[in-house]
């Protein structure tokens, strides 16, 4: 039997993008029924709308003629998914107080089911604190927030609020229903630890976090469960199958990394983990003096051939990093080697556009037989989702 599919589009530019998510829909074998609010008929038409999704437009409650007048709790109860694209301010703001003027906020009120939403707005308008409010509200309760831009914030900063492309949105509910990847579950680190040397300094680096977040988005999208273990960093996801445990100092992550490293199938160190740590923290604010200050540090604990040493099983796949200035490829393999990985995605600081604080990454990545694929420079995210692509391959085909 066909999954029955609801679709809900508010009025924003976006709404065009809409039709496309009808198409993939229909072609992909569900039953697909549009709710729509008199804003996004201003950008597209109840008559695409319909010979589109081979179905009436649910739009005016108050139509007379009607076979009956509570369309509304009946289209609700006939989904078996609904998503709302492009929710506009508006609609998660009404959604999320319990207000119902128009068909679409009505529908929402009566349904029970999985909820998707995918915000579309300008970027000050996504940044809003009530709008952040309002979503955080939704994400509570239980809604699936499919997060704009290109898939979560910064990986395009300047577009931050423009709706996710449509086959992603197919894809993501899509995987949420088969269970696609279901049962499969990462750990991704990602950002750079800070190592408190008194109460307001502390030793970090230069990590934005961005790859580590695009890797956890990438394995999201595909359906598998992430714990995402980040040092600070101004990044937000709401993917929700994303949870995020936030730490500070390498010590820390080491404590939250061990934590459900045993229940994963994937591990991947994304993270810039500090290497030295202050020796003797203290917490006061060492006062200025004319004299020099030597501060000696120590080594941390290596987390990732920590973890990939003490495996929970051996079909567990364990990717980590290595940043090399000199002789890359040869410092690679040995990381690799010593660390016992499965993978390894090698950044150089020589390429321009890969590393820190940029948009862009170009990587290698080897395999344990030294196989390397050359993933050439593009946005961070495009580069995850070839790393996970990569992954996904190795443990499909239990290679
Ligand atoms: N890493 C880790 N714990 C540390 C240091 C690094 O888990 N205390 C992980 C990083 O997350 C990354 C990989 O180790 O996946 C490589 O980090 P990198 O700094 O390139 O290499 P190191 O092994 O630390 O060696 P070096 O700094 O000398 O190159």
């Amino acid at each position: 039997m066909k999954k029955h599919v609801l679709i809900g589009i508010s009025g924003g530019i976006a709404a065009y993008k809409s039709l496309t998510l009808i198409r993939s829909f229909v072609k992909n074998d569900y039953e697909v029924k549009v709710v729509a609010t008199d804003h996004a008929l201003e950008f597209v038409t109840p008559l695409t709308i319909e010979t589109l999704s081979g179905n009436k437009l649910y739009n005016n409650m108050f139509q007379t003629g009607q076979e009956r007048t509570t369309e509304h709790i009946a289209l609700a109860q006939w989904a078996d998914v609904f998503v709302v694209a492009p929710a506009t301010a508006n609609i998660i703001g009404k959604y999320a107080h319990g207000l119902a003027d128009d068909a679409l906020s009505t529908t929402l009120l009566a349904y029970k089911k999985i909820l998707f939403m995918a915000p579309a707005m300008n970027d000050a308008m996504w940044d809003n604190e009530a709008v952040q409010a309002n979503l955080k509200i939704l994400q509570n309760r239980g809604v699936k927030i499919l997060e704009p831009g290109s898939g979560f914030l910064a990986c395009n900063s300047e577009g931050k609020g423009r709706m996710m492309e449509p086959e992603k949105i197919f894809e993501a509910i899509d995987n949420y229903l088969c269970g696609k990847n279901s049962g499969l579950r990462a750990l991704v680190s990602a950002g750079g630890t800070q190592e408190p040397i008194d109460a307001v300094r502390y030793i970090g680096n230069r990590s934005s976090g961005l790859m580590g977040f695009c890797l956890a988005e990438s394995l999201a999208q595909k359906g598998v469960q992430v714990d995402l273990i980040s040092g600070p960093t101004s990044l937000t996801t709401h993917h929700p199958l994303i949870h995020r445990i936030d730490v500070q100092t390498a010590a820390d992550m080491l404590q939250a990394c061990q934590m459900v490293a045993s229940q994963v199938d994937i591990i991947i160190m994304a993270a810039a983990v500090a290497d030295y740590t202050p020796e003797h923290a203290v917490d006061y604010k060492v006062k200025k003096t004319d004299a020099t200050w030597q501060i000696h540090l120590k080594p941390t604990e290596d987390i990732l051939k920590t973890l990939s040493l003490h495996r929970a099983n051996d079909r567990q796949i364990v990717v980590g990093f290595a940043l090399e200035t000199n002789d890359e490829k040869e410092n690679a393999i040995k990381k690799l080697k010593t660390k016992q990985l499965d993978m390894i995605v090698l950044n150089s600081l020589n390429d321009k556009g890969a590393g820190f604080s940029t948009s862009t990454n170009k990587v290698l990545l080897i395999d344990k037989n030294e196989q390397v694929i050359d993933i050439p420079l593009q946005s961070k995210q495009a580069v995850a989702e070839e790393i996970v692509s990569q992954i996904l391959k190795k443990i499909n085909h239990h290679e």
